[in-house]
């Protein structure tokens, strides 16, 4: 049963009462990244018992060994580690990854931890962030889930098959092989996990939700803060709890709470309401990102049973037919761009502070809006956007009003519902098939109304790539999004015949230009920086830009794209493996249209040229200089010679055919006639010494954190040289680790991420023998001790593809190896069994060490702790309810090796590549070497310092 209590609309203003508000309830949250282990391949097919419950296959069991698996720690992106391959699909960026590459697209992950005994009555959940993409999860053995989506997080109640006062053990199937999109979505546990403890009376997941509202939805006067909570009572008794809301404002302190009592029956949940009123509040916007804090507690039985934390941001939205976005009660041009979640030497999993990184470079632009296309965004994007402003257009990634999408998208909708950076949600984007259709339209209407029942606050859109078309889902779409299809004939018309109907560009532009480079190149695939190259369907920053900035109704756009990513590696292909569709490259270095928006989208002086100024062996040949620039009038000179001065179109730029002589270009740009900005670039000498520059010299020991090195080759004068492309080798020390390297070269092969690994050396467990026995279940059997007489036992083949049980025979199996102390000195050693066919257990040296698991893929056991210098013996019993059995295909120990020592390494593309440097969770100075041959080396410290963990899951 579900209720409703409403609450008198009562609320306690109060002035600023103090800080720190509430006490913490009982909820705990902790990060379950690191210490995974990670193995790519599945020799265990799904996993999944069907035929008995908790029973997991392979890895899914709880005795399976793990040993000699690679240690990760989350988020982790596997098809990053990939090959590239020209066979494989170009639009996922040429990794060796999907139906093509069975044996790198499925992987499994598990995690060992503790649970203390006093988490015996609590719930237990486990939160999947985002997994790309299919994978199912089992705890002890036992099936917990399973969840396709790659962008939906998915979360599990664990708390019936944990064991609180033992050990548990995570095992997640992730399979790849089928893609969502049409762009590189990576492969793997690519976001954070998430260890959450509640009472068994709490809020529901992602229960909470707070806006506020003004009267007619302008900011002005006192905001109505209205707040929900879902609480859930999974006792099976009823009970009486009475809900807090305290709201606290952007300096810290408690300004006023509302509370709601409210009955619960057993083990079902309600939901309640309330509103508040706060007075004069400082309203949130990408210039004043202005955060408010709400602090909900239950309380019941005079105890508190959960707190949780929601960001609040005071602001009014809304979508104008004739006056465009309105932000504030104003008019507010998005300048937005479309995003993958994808970035140079990680792939998909993005470290928090990445993420940060991102969108401080994506407002250097002068950009305000991100469309997460097209997918739901990360968590923690959305807190970055909250925090250093940046309106976001939140998307769904797949059309669907069956209950499997729509419960994805209800679950989007609830989770990132109370971020005030959200302002619109995307109901999805491009679905050419059946967007004209009335199918189409139906689909995208019950999903539209499930957003508005979730979220009354919010527009929403779709991104349609057609023109002046209404049939579908623009008839039914609260906001028409515009894909491409500038034009009058397009825009105008359909604004003329559909006159109340909101417009924003959804996706524009989009040039395609590679970093630096001043030609088309067809066979290295790359092409000119100039604003010169859009595809077919698309333009260039001016020319859309200039279209839209004169049209108010136009709400403004999202330029395809703010980064450049992997796959789509449009206009060209194969060696080509990335887009060039971004303002800034995979690194996020900028490419030369990032002044042109810069020029148009800010309001300070802007000043840029282009292209370098290398030309050797071009002296006297007409160069096309360009200048990006918002100032009224730019004048050029070279070697100090004007060039002549001219006057700048709006929303454009300015051309010069310049005759190369190295030496010195230089501009100015005028306003009303006097110099507001300048800039030259000049002709380098050769490459003489590596550069490094961290975005940040200090950052925080927790394990987490990274700095993102750039490394630039500079001449003698400590200038970038614009064409090097020297290959550099790294080296680190001390408390850190490089994550991946990565130079925004669309075609370059080299890799991303340099793993690892730690050889596995085998020693075959031979001369096996075998005797029928009565009961192989007994307790304490003789024949699986260690000294036991084996010696007239019959030979058994343990090699071969079946072994000589017949049908209900019992059987014991016994051989003897030796190893040596250097063995033991292994950090892993596993007992290696390519299938035991019949039911029974593995015993070393007298001891049990698990059952025997699944026939269909190999058995693995860690035997460290159980083997000492000298003879060993293993046993297997057996009971055999199937056709013949034994042990078959063989039988082995595996010693872990040490690691190799890697080596990483990248080549400068255009003078510049970037390194991006993780810490440990121990403080010290993590020191930073870049060499490359004939060149003077750099060396950086980056500090790691003390910082409070955030609480993790040991
Ligand atoms: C759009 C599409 C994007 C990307 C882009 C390339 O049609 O929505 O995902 O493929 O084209 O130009």
């Amino acid at each position: 049963m579900k209720t409703s209590a409403r609450g008198l609309i009562g609320f306690f203003l109060a002035l600023a009462v103090g800080f720190g508000a509430t006490a913490p309830g009982p909820r705990e949250r902790l990060l379950l990244d690191p210490g995974w282990r990670f193995h790519l391949g599945n020799e265990w097919s799904v996993g999944q018992n069907l035929s008995k419950a908790g029973a997991g296959i392979g890895p899914a069991s709880v005795v399976f060994s793990d040993a000699t698996w690679r240690r990760v720690d989350l988020p982790h992106d596997w098809a990053v580690e990939l090959p590239f391959d020209a066979r494989a699909d170009g639009g996922h960026g040429f990794k060796a990854l999907g139906e093509a590459f069975p044996q790198n697209s499925i992987a499994w992950y598990r995690r060992t931890f503790e649970l203390p005994k006093t988490d015996a009555g609590r719930r237990l959940w486990l939160e999947f962030d985002g997994v790309f993409r299919d994978c199912t999860v089992f705890v002890n053995g036992w099936f917990v889930g399973h969840h396709e989506s790659g962008y939906s997080g998915c979360r599990y109640d664990i708390t019936d098959v944990a064991d609180c006062g033992g050990s548990n053990v995570v095992a997640v199937r992730v399979d790849a092989t089928q893609t969502e999109g049409w762009f590189y979505e990576g492969a793997g546990i690519y976001r954070h996990v998430w260890l959450v403890k509640t009472a068994p009376l709490a809020f529901a997941p992602d229960g909470v939700f707070a806006f506020s509202r003004f009267k007619d939805n302008v900011p002005e006067g006192p905001a109505e803060i209205h707040v929900q909570a879902r609480l859930a009572n999974t006792r099976n008794a009823p009970a009486d709890a009475t809900v807090v809301w305290t709201i606290i404002a952007p300096g810290g302190q408690t300004l006023t709470t509302a509370r709601q009592t409210a009955r619960i029956g057993a083990a079902t949940d309600v939901e309640v309401e309330q509103t508040a009123r706060l007075d004069a509040p400082e309203l949130w916007s990408p210039e004043s990102p202005r955060l408010y804090r709400v602090v909900t507690t239950v309380e019941s039985d005079g105890q508190t049973m959960d707190r949780v934390e929601t960001p609040l941001g005071i602001r009014t939205i809304a979508c104008d037919a004739e006056k465009g976005f309105l932000l504030n009660g104003r008019p507010y041009v998005l300048k937005g761009t479309c995003n993958h979640q994808d970035h140079a030497g990680v792939g998909t999993a993005l470290p928090d502070a990445l993420q940060s990184f991102r969108i401080a470079r994506l407002k250097a632009i002068g950009a305000n809006a991100y469309r997460s296309a097209h997918n739901a965004p990360t968590p923690e994007l959305l807190e970055d956007c909250d925090r250093l402003g940046m309106l976001v257009m939140d998307e769904n990634r797949l059309l669907g009003s069956d209950p499997q999408h729509l419960q994805w998208f209800a679950d989007q909708v609830r989770r990132d519902r109370n971020h005030p950076s959200v302002v619109i949600w995307s109901l999805a984007n491009e679905e050419f098939v059946v967007q004209g259709t009335p199918a189409g339209g139906r689909v995208a209407a019950t999903m539209q109304a499930l957003v508005k029942r979730l979220d009354p606050t919010r527009p929403a859109t779709y991104n349609a790539p057609v023109g002046n078309e209404f049939a579908g889902i623009n008839e039914i779409i609260e906001v028409r999004g515009w894909s491409y299809h500038i034009g009058v004939e397009n825009m105008d018309a359909y604004h003329a015949a559909h006159p109340r109907q909101p417009n924003v560009g959804s996706e524009q532009g989009s040039t395609v230009a590679t970093r630096g480079i001043y030609a088309n190149d067809p066979v290295r695939g790359y092409v000119s920086a100039y604003d010169d190259n859009a595809t077919s369907w698309s333009n260039t920053a001016g020319q859309w830009w200039s279209f839209f900035a004169p049209r108010p109704w136009l709400e403004g756009g999202f330029v395809w794209t703010g980064f450049d990513y992997r796959g789509e590696p449009t206009p060209y292909s194969w060696p080509c493996i990335n887009s060039h569709f971004g303002i800034l490259d995979t690194c996020g270095f900028p490419k030369d249209n990032f002044w042109y928006y810069r020029s148009w989208w800010t309001s300070e002086p802007v000043l840029h040229l282009l292209p370098h100024w290398n030309w050797a062996g071009r002296e006297g040949q007409e160069i096309d200089v360009r200048a990006l620039s918002n100032c009224e009038a730019v004048e050029l000179w070279l070697n100090g010679q004007s060039l002549g001065r001219q006057t700048m179109p709006r929303n454009s730029q300015l051309k010069w055919r310049v005759r190369y002589a190295p030496g010195v270009l230089a501009a100015k740009g005028f306003n009303g006639g006097r110099v507001v900005a300048e800039t030259t670039i000049e002709t380098t000498g050769a490459p003489a010494g590596v550069q490094l520059a961290p975005d940040r010299a200090a950052i925080d020991a927790n394990g987490e954190d990274v700095s993102v090195v750039t490394v630039a080759i500079a001449d003698a004068q400590g200038r970038v040289v614009p064409v090097a492309a020297d290959a550099i080798a790294f080296e680190l020390t001390g408390p850190g680790r490089i994550l991946g390297v990565g130079n925004g070269d669309p075609s370059c092969h080299e890799p991303d991420v340099v793993v690892a690994t730690a050889p596995l050396r085998t020693a075959p467990v031979a001369d096996w023998r075998w005797k029928e026995i009565a009961d192989p279940y007994a307790p304490d059997l003789p024949e699986e001790g260690i000294e036991f007489d084996d010696s007239s036992w019959a030979n058994a083949d343990a090699n071969a593809e079946s072994g000589p049980l017949g049908l209900h025979k019992n059987g014991v199996f016994r051989a003897r190896f030796t190893v040596t102390a250097e063995d033991l000195a292994s950090p892993a050693i596993e007992l290696w069994f390519g299938k035991i066919d019949g039911d029974g257990s593995v015993f070393v040296n007298g001891q049990r060490i698990g059952s025997t698991g699944d026939p269909r893929g190999p058995a693995i056991y860690n035997v460290k702790a159980r083997l000492h210098p000298g003879e060993n013996t293993v046993a297997v019993a057996l009971a055999n309810y199937g056709a013949a059995a034994g042990l078959n295909r063989g039988a082995r120990l595996r010693f872990q090796e040490e690691p190799a020592p890697v080596a990483w390494r990248r080549s400068a593309f255009n003078g510049l590549a970037q390194i991006i440097v993780q810490s440990t969770r121990d403080a010290g100075a993590i020191r930073l070497t870049a060499r490359a041959d004939g060149l003077q080396p750099a060396t950086i410290t980056i500090r790691s310092e003390a910082a409070p963990l955030r609480p993790f899951v040991p």
